[in-house]
């Protein structure tokens, strides 16, 4: 057909290339038994997990194995388009005639299920669809437009999926995701199955979940999903690649170098989009592979971008003791609802997952010492699971209010020993001197809420001798100041303001 494998299928090759270089230079990587513990230490339960980990056992698998997991995951794919969610919690957030139109789409894909099983036995044989399209948004993107890149460079990849960027028409930079042929998944697949075709199509199912998911669920902390393009590639017909926002992988270690009010950022962001993923249209989604490399950063906020381990099951239970979530420091047991489901644990697992890998690492430190109680309560609270997201996000929410608002500032002492001189339109180039956390890597750039609170900065700083009050501002509002050691050079400079210390 009139498809075309231009740019991709140099994507492709390259990837393969990639994860055959990955393998060859940095054994031990991520192999399917360290995913399973990995799920397990994630806390989550065994009926959860996903079917493909039946991959990891040691004998070879059938023909009719594959089919299974084939047919399992596609039907799963098509729950999630249809959205089959088993939801009261999401027909309550829609209105009445969208209601009657989702019982309507309910009742026609339950019949289709009826008629399914029926004809189950022919199924057996019968493999499920490669293609399974979208009703995007206009105005999408598809295979026309990724057919002439440019800028391509690789930024990822997890156990499943490779992640590049490039540059769409020579102005638009997107990420570009395919199944990672030389990835851990498909590797280990073809070794226990021995076919290519079908191990593609069983991991592409993974980009169709992640697709689908991306495209329903609408929110400033999840990636958005600009469109896909099937075409044929390595000797495979209909290759998905889906083209989405870009982000730049997220580093703990830089992280942790950050200012608290960068750190906080993040940590809001998580919390906002957990809420959501809470009361999401689909149900109460669960991340069930949270590690930090799941989620990017687009100009300082958190996102999520590896959607295919979600999942808006909740664990069924007949008593509490099936309600139980193990982690490596801690285990949780939830409460059995009447229903038979164990109450909340999809927002709960997410929980403390946010807690032990984002919270604990960037909540509390060198954040404004009148902040500090309440970001304990909060971080505490988390690890225990004491409290809901709902909680959790309008604490947050508080934090963020009583720090824009300079309203943690009221009881600082102002006992100011200093007296300072206003020197307009002026600046002070050099005379750095280095202070941690700072957003300059040379000098000393922090920000502040306003003037008494940059004295306040100076004061504690024994270098400090003047500062210049920039016109720049952070994500909160707050103004940047650069702080300076010595006060004897200073030069015109419009739109910034010097304060030179006087006396003390
Ligand atoms: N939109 C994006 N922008 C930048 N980097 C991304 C993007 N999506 C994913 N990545 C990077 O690629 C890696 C692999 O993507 P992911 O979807 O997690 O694949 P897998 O399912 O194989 O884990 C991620 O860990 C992340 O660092
Ligand atoms: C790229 O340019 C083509 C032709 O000018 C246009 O049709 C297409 O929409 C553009 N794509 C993007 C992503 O801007
Ligand atoms: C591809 O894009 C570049 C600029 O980004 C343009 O110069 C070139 O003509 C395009 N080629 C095709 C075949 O569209
Ligand atoms: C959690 O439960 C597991 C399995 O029952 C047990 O082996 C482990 O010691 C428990 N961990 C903690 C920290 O209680
Ligand atoms: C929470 O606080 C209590 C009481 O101080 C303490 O015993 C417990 O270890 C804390 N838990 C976490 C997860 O920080
Ligand atoms: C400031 O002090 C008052 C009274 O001591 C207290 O109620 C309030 O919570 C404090 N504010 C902050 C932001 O710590
Ligand atoms: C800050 O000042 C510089 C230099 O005068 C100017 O170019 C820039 O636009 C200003 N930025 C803001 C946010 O006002
Ligand atoms: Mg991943």
């Amino acid at each position: 057909m009139r498809r075309r494998r231009v740019t991709v299928a140099a994507g492709f090759c390259f990837s393969f290339f990639m994860g055959t270089l990955l393998n060859l230079l940095f054994i031990p990587g991520f192999d399917h038994h360290q995913q399973r513990e990995q799920q397990q230490q994630n806390g989550v339960t065994r009926s959860l997990l996903d079917p493909s980990l039946d991959l990891q056992e040691e004998t070879p698998g059938s023909a009719l194995d594959l089919a299974r997991q084939l047919r399992e995951r596609y039907e799963e794919v098509m729950r999630y388009r249809e959205n089959r969610a088993s939801g009261s919690a999401a027909k309550r957030l829609v209105r009445p005639l969208e209601r009657r139109l989702m019982d309507l789409a309910q009742w026609a894909s339950s019949e289709h299920l009826h008629k399914e099983q029926q004809q189950r036995g022919d199924l057996a044989n019968a493999l499920p669809k490669s293609r399974i399209d979208l009703a995007l948004r206009a105005p999408w993107l598809g295979c026309r437009d990724i057919g002439n890149v440019t800028d391509l460079r690789y930024l990822g990849s997890g156990y499943t999926k490779a992640v590049y960027k490039v540059v769409l028409n020579g102005s638009v930079a997107v990420a570009l995701k395919s199944v990672d042929f030389g990835g851990h998944d498909i590797e280990n697949c073809v070794k226990r199955f021995g076919a290519v075709e079908d191990c593609y199509r069983l991991a592409s199912y993974k980009l169709v979940k992640e697709m689908i998911l991306l495209q329903r669920l609408q929110h400033p902390n999840i990636l958005q999903l600009y469109g896909y393009c099937y075409q044929d590639s390595n000797d495979i017909s209909d290759t998905l690649t889906t083209i989405m926002e870009l982000g730049a992988p997220l580093e703990m270690i830089q992280l942790l170098q950050t200012s608290w009010e960068d750190r906080f950022r993040i940590c809001l962001s998580l919390v906002r989009l957990l809420h959501y993923l809470a009361h999401s249209p689909l149900g109460s989604i669960t991340l069930l592979d949270f590690r930090p490399r799941q989620f990017v950063i687009v100009d300082g906020e958190l996102k999520v971008t590896d959607m295919d381990d979600a999942s808006i099951e909740e664990a069924s239970c007949s008593r509490n003791s099936d309600c139980f979530m193990e982690f490596p420091a801690r285990n949780f047991t939830l409460l059995c609802s009447v229903e038979g489901r164990c109450q909340n644990m999809n927002e709960k697992r997410n929980l403390y997952n946010a807690y032990r890998f984002f919270f604990t690492y960037l909540l509390p430190h060198s954040a404004p010492s009148s902040l500090r109680p309440m970001l304990d309560v909060i971080v505490n609270a988390t690890g225990e699971l004491r409290w809901g997201i709902d909680e959790t996000f309008a604490q947050l929410e508080r934090v963020l209010y009583l720090y824009k608002s300079g309203l943690y500032l009221q009881n600082a002492s102002h006992a100011h020993k200093a007296e300072y001189r206003r020197v307009p339109d002026t600046s002070i180039v050099e005379e750095n001197y280095k202070c941690w956390p700072s957003y300059h890597h040379k000098g000393c750039l922090l920000s502040v809420f306003d003037l008494r609170e940059a004295i306040e900065v100076c004061e504690s700083h024994s270098q400090c001798k003047a500062f210049v009050w920039t016109n720049q501002t952070t994500w909160t509002g707050r103004q940047l100041v650069f702080f300076k050691m010595d006060s004897s050079r200073v030069v015109p400079a419009p739109d910034k303001i010097t304060y030179v210390k006087v006396t003390g």
